[in-house]
């Protein structure tokens, strides 16, 4: 004898070969999976109410009633998208010789984009590029470089600290401040001559401003030898700048102070944006800052175990953020993180 569950496979399976299209196939689906009126559903709710000594069968029989049903359902849709698409190309509706649709590239970040023409840069100059830790030792942060715990150089510098547990020595953890610490850490590893650029993040407790993030990507550059001066340094620093801004960019090198340098300078570039008359983006001075540069401190060289009458080096430290600002007339470092992708498409 016929179950209910026979009788309704029947009208089902014979009711979706009829239909022919997706509205049709939508009825039918809420027909009898509709989550309220649904038939099927209505079978499968049913189930509570029969005693206990039928439930069971009948249970799985309307389970596998309901499997059945999703089976020939989805085999049903398959067919139909299938004729759909033989329809179109008889009848000529599908042009198979269409171009795809272009595939939206991605591209790399201003600032990576930046970071990569500064290092050809210095490639092209001699340069090699090599990469040191974002987790650092506060001896290499600091300590190697000339700043002791109680220097108010460190004020300027503050930042995340990891560990700060001082066992057997000096050895606490940190986000590097800059990326000066790679100048002790490859000095320890070469013999000079030496000629590095270190790309790399570096982190501060920073109020943010238009020009100050208080994260930020620095390039360090090392050169140690016999006989370099400030004019190798100025001279480098000034090949590299030409390569990225041109011939009529404007540099200004003032005196400056940084612990693990004698002499030490800043360099600026004047501010693209109001051509050096003095704009909210370079705080009214005319000038942006871009990076901090010296000759290494010859006690730094003799603590390496170089001899410091013979050998001489300079060091300098860029931000990639603000020089990236200057080569895309972009007016507040913030924008860079924010990853809006209308701004970040323009470049
Ligand atoms: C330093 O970090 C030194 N390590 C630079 C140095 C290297 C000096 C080698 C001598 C020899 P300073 O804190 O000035 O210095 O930062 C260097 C550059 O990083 C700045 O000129 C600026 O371009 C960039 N910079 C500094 N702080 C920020 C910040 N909060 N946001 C964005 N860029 C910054």
């Amino acid at each position: 004898m016929a179950t209910q569950t026979d009788v309704s496979r029947d009208e089902a399976l014979a009711a979706l070969a009829r239909a022919q299209d997706q509205r049709a196939l939508d009825a039918w689906r809420i027909e009898w999976f509709g989550r309220k009126d649904g038939r099927l559903t209505q079978l499968l709710r049913g189930l509570a109410s029969l005693p206990i000594g039928e439930r069971k069968a009948a249970g799985a029989a309307a389970n596998a009633l309901k499997e059945d049903l999703e089976r020939a359902y989805e085999a049903r849709a398959e067919e139909l998208r299938r004729a759909a698409v033989e329809r179109a190309l008889t009848e000529g509706k599908l042009d198979v010789t269409l171009p795809p649709r272009p595939l939206r590239r991605g591209s790399l970040h201003p600032v990576t984009q930046v970071t990569r023409r500064i290092l050809d840069a210095f490639v092209q100059m001699g340069f090699s590029v090599v990469e040191g830790p974002e987790v650092e030792l506060d001896y290499y942060n600091f300590e190697a470089l000339r700043i002791p715990r109680d220097h108010p150089a460190r004020d300027m510098w503050d930042t995340l600290w990891i560990d700060e547990t001082i066992e057997g020595g000096l050895r606490p953890l940190l986000m590097r401040t800059h990326t000066s610490p790679n100048q002790v850490r490859i000095m320890e590893l070469y013999p000079p001559p030496i000629r590095i650029a270190v790309p790399g993040r570096a982190f501060r407790y920073e109020a943010t401003d238009t020009t100050h993030e208080w994260m930020m990507t620095q390039i360090e550059v090392l050169a140690i030898d016999e006989g370099l001066t400030m004019a190798h340094l100025r001279g480098t620093l000034l090949g590299m700048m030409r390569r990225l801004f041109g011939e009529e960019r404007r540099i200004r090198m003032i005196g400056s102070y940084y612990p693990f340098v004698e002499p030490g300078a800043d360099v600026a570039v004047d501010c693209f944006l109001c051509q050096g008359k003095g704009c909210h983006s370079c705080h009214g001075t005319g000038w942006i800052e871009m990076m901090g540069c010296g000759m290494v401190h010859p006690e730094i060289i003799e603590n390496m175990g170089m001899d410091s009458r013979k050998y001489t080096g300079f060091a300098a430290g860029m931000g990639v953020e603000r020089l990236a600002m200057q080569v895309f007339g972009v007016d507040d470092i913030r924008y860079w993180y924010q990853n809006d992708l209308r701004l970040l498409r323009q470049f």
